[in-house]
Order: C-alpha cells, then structure tokens, then sequence
C-alpha cells in the first residue's frame, strides 16, 4: 500500500473507533450530562454491595457496611448541580420536569438525601433489620425520583 494509502487509512479507522468508543456526545461546555451520569452511575456502583447484604446474600459486618454507607452518603449531594438551567439536552435521559418543576426536583433530592442519612443512622446502631427497613426506604427514593423525573 502507498504510504498515503496508509495513513489515510489509519486516520478514517482511528476517526471510526473514536466514535465507537465515545457513546455520549456532551455538546454542553462544561459537561454537565456526563458528570452527573458518572454520578448516579457510581450511586449504582456503591449501593450494589449493600443490596447483596440487605437481601441476605452476603453477610453483614456492620464495620464494612458502615463505611459503605458512608461513602453513598458523600455521593449523595453531588449530581444535583449537574442540572443547570441549560443542561436539558440529548442525550438526556432526565424529564422536562426536572426544568419544569424545580421545587418537586428539590423535594425528591431531600427525600432521597433524609433516606440516605436515616441508613447512616441505622448502620450506625448496627442491626440488620433496621439495616434492612433503612435500605428499603434508599432505593425506594431512587425510583420515586426516576418514575416523576426520569424515562427509563
Ligand atoms: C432526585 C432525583 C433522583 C434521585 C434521588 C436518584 N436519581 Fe438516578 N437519575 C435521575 C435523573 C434525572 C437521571 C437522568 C440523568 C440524565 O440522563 O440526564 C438519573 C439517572 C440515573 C442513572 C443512569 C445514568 C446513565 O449513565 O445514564 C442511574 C444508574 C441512576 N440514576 C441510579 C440512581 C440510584 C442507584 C439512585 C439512588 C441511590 C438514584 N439514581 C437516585 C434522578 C435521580
């Protein structure tokens, strides 16, 4: 192959992975749709581990389960300012009533964020059944706020 063949090559296979490779295309300046997904992605990540305990198949050591709240607690905060005022635009998966209805918005986030804290407080004390009760009302907030402000 020429050598112009080559390289012309190379660059239209680099420019085809590039595209395969970034699934999100964020046109907003400071990437508010790609950090608040990386977010609740990791919401997903640090609540998995606990659900396995919560539903009885993996054991409850109250130390390890305490740190793993905590760290779901230091999360819990973080994507709410990744909603500006602009940040409605694909790929976006959030609802027109996350813009719509700030104030329900804000609600479902303090409801979700009183969850959280009512879970530290349970793994603090220590016993699984209220452990369990307190994740119930976790991951009953995550899919409130979904089912009103987010398509699935
Ligand atoms: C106050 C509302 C609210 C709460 C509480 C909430 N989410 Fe979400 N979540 C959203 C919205 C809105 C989106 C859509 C984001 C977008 O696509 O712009 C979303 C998206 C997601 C996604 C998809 C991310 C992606 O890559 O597209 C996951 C996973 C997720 N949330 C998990 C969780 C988990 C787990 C919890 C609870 C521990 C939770 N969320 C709590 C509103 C919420």
């Amino acid at each position: 192959m020429p050598l112009k063949f080559r390289t012309l090559a190379c660059v239209l296979l680099c420019m085809c992975l590039s595209a395969c490779f970034e699934p999100i295309k964020d046109t907003h300046p400071d990437q508010v749709l790609t950090k608040r997904r990386a977010l609740f992605k990791q919401f997903t990540r640090a609540l998995e581990p606990m659900g396995l305990v919560a539903s009885g198949r993996n054991a409850y050591k109250p130390d390890e389960f305490l740190a793993m709240v905590q760290d779901l607690e230091k999360l819990s905060g973080k994507p709410w300012i990744y909603f500006p005022a602009d940040g409605n635009y694909p790929p976006t998966h959030a609802k027109p009533a996350v813009w719509s209805q700030p104030e329900a918005f804000k609600r479902a986030q303090d409801t979700y964020q009183a969850s959280v804290h009512a879970l530290l407080l349970a793994a603090q004390v220590g016993k699984l059944e209220s452990v369990q009760r307190a994740m119930d009302g976790v991951t009953n907030s995550c899919k409130a706020c979904h089912k009103d402000f987010r398509y699935e």
